[in-house]
């Protein structure tokens, strides 16, 4: 089997190519051939602001499955993340993370005897990862929040199947839908409906704030937590620091075709280039990556030499008993290699598995990108419209100015706020405002309108007013498509 190969950018190299000589040691080279790609800083330095070359994509899409170290995002400019691109562009819809107490890892929870082994499953497309951002007025951004019903659907489906795999009997869905009630709430809702598929798997939900003070007091509650992309890269991280920090973080991006295994952390800037950078995160993701080809024997061999070599005091500068010696990327992988074949005393071994072959089929290419529907056969009535204008005189006078304008539409205007709360025609003294009012236009009693209707007020609304953005209100099967404003 062939995989594509990116060794990352600061101590990318570093890593990979320690962790590329353990795979070596464990022979996994016989029966994997990698095959190196061009992504990552250097590629953005020649101008190309995908940070990947046209032929990298294409053997990252022939092959399926992209190893990966950390690469840098430019700061500033427009490069986007490289990361984020490409879980993007290949749909790798979850993130998975896992997360565990590993012997010679010293925290405050393994000082205490507590012993943790839980997994994040993020989704890792949507969300206000689509970077879709404006400056709306002077004093004004905004970003998108983008959640949908199939993207919902496939991360959700890939943590129960995941959970079910495994043996997990409880999948926690994390959500903030008390305040975000039609995106998280969509979330939630689509968790509640797929949940009942799997009635052998208890599926409770948690606020992510309150799952953040849990994770710290009672982290072992929790066996699985599935969140959207923003909240469950913030907990993942918080994660992280529940098992010993980012060292000890590996992630798999899993899609339907193509896959990208790579740690969570960064390119750690600031040790990149001494040889003492940490492997085990990019070695934990590469086990990942051999357990869904079909090497799980080789997987638990390369696992349980690791475990030998942590609970034996191996550690690189970032964590470890002091008293041992530290080790650079290289020593450390070489404690790892001598101990292939042992099997660890203070933990559980890994599992075995049953397969010790590839089992894996390379992706066939659609011929056109999937067109995903779930929720169809739904009937929109067109309801109104929020117009977003910029202006700095009082709401007062914006509601005076407006109602004028939509005088002979069917819309008429029934509320403006300010940050998402209501300032007309009720509202109070103290709610400090800015140069971005919102103003809800909806259907006269008894009249209906299409869309073309709401967009001949919007025009004759911009002769009057700078119009910043534009939201058609509609309902769906009769239920409104928005939410009501604060104090409405
Ligand atoms: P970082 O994860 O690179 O570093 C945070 C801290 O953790 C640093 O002190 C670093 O030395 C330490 N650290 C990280 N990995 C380590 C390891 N394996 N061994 C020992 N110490 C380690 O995060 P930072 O500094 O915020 O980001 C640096 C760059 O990495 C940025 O350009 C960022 O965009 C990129 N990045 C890339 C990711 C990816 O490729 N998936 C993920 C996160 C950040």
């Amino acid at each position: 089997m062939r995989i594509a190969l990116a060794a990352g950018d600061g101590i990318g190299p570093e890593i990979m190519a320690a962790t590329l000589e353990l795979f070596a040691a464990a022979g996994v080279s016989k029966l994997v051939e990698f095959v190196p790609v061009e992504m990552g800083e250097a590629i953005f330095a020649r101008g190309n602001t995908r940070g990947m070359t046209d032929e990298a994509i294409r053997i990252v899409e022939d092959l399926g499955v992209l190893f990966k170290g950390p690469m840098a995002t430019p700061t500033g400019g427009g490069g986007k993340s490289i990361n984020v691109t490409a879980r993007k562009m290949w749909s790798a819809y979850a993130n998975y993370r896992h997360f565990r107490t590993l012997p010679g890892v010293v925290t405050p929870y393994s000082k205490a005897g507590i012993n943790l082994d839980f997994a994040i499953v993020r989704e890792n497309i949507e969300d206000t990862y689509g970077g879709i951002e404006h400056r709306l007025t002077n004093d004004v951004m905004v970003a998108k929040r983008i959640i949908t019903a199939p993207g919902c659907d496939e991360v959700l489906r890939f943590a129960f199947e995941t959970a079910k795999r495994m043996g997990i009997d409880t999948v926690h869905c994390s959500h903030k839908a008390n305040i975000m009630k039609m995106t998280d709430g969509l979330f939630l809702e689509r968790f509640r409906t797929m949940a009942a598929e799997y009635p052998g798997i208890a599926a409770p939900d948690v606020i992510v704030d309150a799952l953040c003070m849990n994770l710290v007091m009672k982290p072992s509650q929790y066996k699985m937590v599935v969140l959207t992309n923003l909240q469950g890269d913030i907990v993942s991280d918080l994660a992280a620091g529940l098992v010993g920090g980012l060292g000890f973080a590996p992630s798999a991006n899993i899609g339907r075709n193509i896959s990208i295994f790579e740690a969570v952390h960064g390119t750690a800037p600031d040790i990149a280039g001494k040889g003492i950078a940490n492997p085990t995160a990019l070695v934990l993701s590469g086990l990942m990556m051999l357990r869904h080809i079909g090497l799980e024997k080789q997987a638990a061999t390369l696992e349980n030499a690791l475990l030998v070599a942590l609970e034996e005091g191996a550690h690189t500068g970032d964590f470890g008993d002091r008293s041992k010696p530290t080790l650079n990327t290289e020593s450390f992988i070489k404690e790892i290699i001598a101990r292939l074949g042992h099997e660890p005393k203070t933990v559980k071994p890994a599992p075995a598995g049953s397969s010790d072959r590839i089992n894996y089929a390379t992706p066939a290419k659609p011929e056109t990108p999937l067109m995903m529907r779930t929720i169809t056969d739904v009937k929109k009535e067109v309801a109104g419209m929020d117009v977003y204008v910029e202006a700095v005189h009082p709401a007062a006078d914006t509601a005076v100015q407006m109602e004028r304008l939509c005088a002979s539409s069917p819309f008429h205007i029934t509320l403006v706020s300010c940050r998402g709360m209501q300032v007309w025609p009720r509202g109070s003294a103290f709610t400090e405002c800015v140069d971005y009012w919102r103003v809800r236009f909806e259907l006269r009693d008894g009249r209906t309108a299409t869309q073309a209707d709401a967009i001949t007020l919007l025009g004759h609304i911009a002769e009057h007013a700078l119009v910043s953005e534009y939201e058609l209100l509609r309902t769906f099967n009769g239920t409104r498509g928005w939410t009501l404003a604060q104090g409405q």
